[in-house]
């Protein structure tokens, strides 16, 4: 391989599009991150106009050309990867006719319901049952709601694809984001007819499915005048973003197994086959590589509650309010919180749970919300494991990836709460953008999955904390007591 050769991973996350440019020893180059705003058109509804993305994605480009002049000439492959679930709809002209209805979007609950009863072995052929997130059931909703948008679609795509389409003009997915839209036969990597037809498409109205590192397409000639990439330049499938993240750590054999806290989380562990467990809510999908799977527990509220909690309680900079409520030493918060603001997907299935913050006396301020909130988003963490141990065994230790990673004390809790000590890597919270520059690289150097997709360096091990492991332990049950008390309140 060109010793020059440099790859480009673009993810189009739910809070930002992130780009990274990596060289031939995967030193970054370049990278940016561009903001993007999310629509909340009713309650529980969560949109974004795929346009959005393609003006934050010239932007990042943009910023990244300026930073480091001549970068984007000498990028030779290129890898997308994006949030998961989401339902694009291109119409006749090939444009989107509707804003997209994201992961996080809770309208369609009644339709996933409605196809999990008219399809008893859905969660068998597809990975999981039907929940409000994911694209199928949301089919489905349009076709009640919107059935003048359904009548006008010619294609339906993941978020990332559509980006795809503009770079090269061609309909394609990656066998992880079709896993997503729940259409997938998980088991033979194809489209599944039978549930296909039962949310009312045709076959020809979906992406072509490829293999992770299989090239999509290249650049067309329209696309390097508008955003000075390279004319020709591969461009590969790449992988919906929890699969990316793994293959950015190296999680690509039977067993390998870490937590990812970006806006969401999961907790995702490798396995060499299909091995579905619906009753759990667990999602078994396709990984990014040819013939892997992986099992995982889907969570809608990850960093993003410690955010949130830091804007309810006015502090601008929630990685000093943090530090604030680790200084304090407190083994846990006097209050618990319930960390559903946006509902829940494992292990409850309920678009309509939401965040409680319980147990407040007039001593109570700030700090105690927002350490409430850390542990609330690491029991998660335990109903996940929990979740996945119902099929079989979770590693001893486990690595963290994402943004909401890089704190010590956020991970301190973690450890604690799960008891289980915490590997980071150097280079952990660079993502899935790095996952799929490595698709690209694996597509166009002739190197193998071993020589490539290896784990980084090891930056730090967390382990957990004596005292705030058996205050966290003593405070699982009222946490779990509280969402079984409250679930039937919710939907009033
Ligand atoms: C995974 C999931 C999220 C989204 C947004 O099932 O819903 O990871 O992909 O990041």
């Amino acid at each position: 391989m060109a010793e020059d050769a440099y790859f480009l991973g673009i993810d189009i996350g739910t809070s930002a599009v992130k780009t990274l440019v990596v060289d031939a020893r995967e030193r970054p180059v370049a990278g940016a991150e561009v903001a993007l705003a999310t629509d909340r058109p009713a309650p529980g509804w969560s949109e974004q106009h795929p346009d959005l993305w393609w003006q934050a994605v010239q932007q990042a480009l943009a910023e990244m050309a300026a930073a480091v002049p001549g970068v984007l000439g000498r990028i030779t492959a290129i890898g997308l990867s994006g949030q998961m679930h989401g339902a694009v709809l291109i119409g006749q002209d090939d444009r989107p006719l509707r804003p997209a209805i994201l992961w996080n979007d809770g309208r369609a609950a009644a339709e996933a319901t409605a196809l999990n009863a008219m399809l008893p072995d859905l969660g068998q052929i597809a990975g999981v049952p039907a929940m409000a997130g994911f694209l199928a059931p949301k089919i489905a909703w349009l076709r009640t709601h919107e059935p003048e948008t359904l009548a006008a679609t010619k294609r339906v795509l993941l978020p990332k694809d559509w980006l795809r389409f503009l770079l090269t003009g061609e309909f394609a997915t990656d066998m992880c984001d079709a896993a997503g839209s729940l259409l997938l036969d998980e088991a033979r990597r194809c489209w599944s007819q039978p549930l296909v037809e039962a949310v009312g498409l045709r076959l020809g109205q979906l992406p072509l499915l490829l293999e992770g590192p299989d090239i999509s397409g290249r650049i067309t000639a329209a696309a390097a005048a508008i955003t000075g990439l390279p004319e020709g330049i591969p461009v590969v499938a790449g992988a919906g973003d929890a699969a990316a993240a793994g293959i950015g750590i190296g999680a690509v054999d039977d067993g390998d197994a870490f937590i990812s806290l970006g806006t969401s989380s999961q907790l995702f562990l490798t396995t060499a086959d299909y091995r579905p467990n619906p009753a759990a809510m667990v999602h078994a999908f396709a990984h990014a590589l040819p013939n892997r799977w992986f099992q995982m527990a889907a969570m809608l509220n990850g960093a993003s509650v410690m955010a949130w909690t830091a804007g309810v309680i006015g502090v601008p900079d929630l990685g000093a309010a943090l530090d604030a409520v680790a200084a304090r030493r407190r083994d846990i918060s006097s209050v618990t919180f319930l960390p559903y603001l946006q509902g829940e997907r494992t292990p409850h299935d309920d678009p309509a749970a939401r965040g409680v913050f319980f147990g407040m006396d007039g001593g109570v301020d700030g700090f105690d919300l927002l350490q409430a909130s850390v542990e609330g988003m690491a029991f998660t963490l335990v109903d996940a494991v929990a979740a996945l141990e119902t099929a079989g065994p979770v590693p001893a230790t486990l690595a963290a990836v994402g943004g909401g990673s890089r704190g010590r004390f956020v991970m301190e809790v973690v450890a604690s709460a799960l008891g289980r000590p915490i590997r980071r890597y150097t280079g952990g919270e660079r993502g899935p953008a790095f996952g799929v520059a490595r698709l690209a690289r694996l597509a166009v150097t002739g190197e193998t999955v071993a020589d490539v997709c290896v784990k980084p360096e090891l930056r730090d091990v967390i382990l957990p904390d004596a005292g705030r492991q058996a205050a966290l332990a003593a405070r699982l049950p009222l946490y779990r007591d509280l969402y079984r008390t409250l679930k039937p309140l919710f939907s009033r």
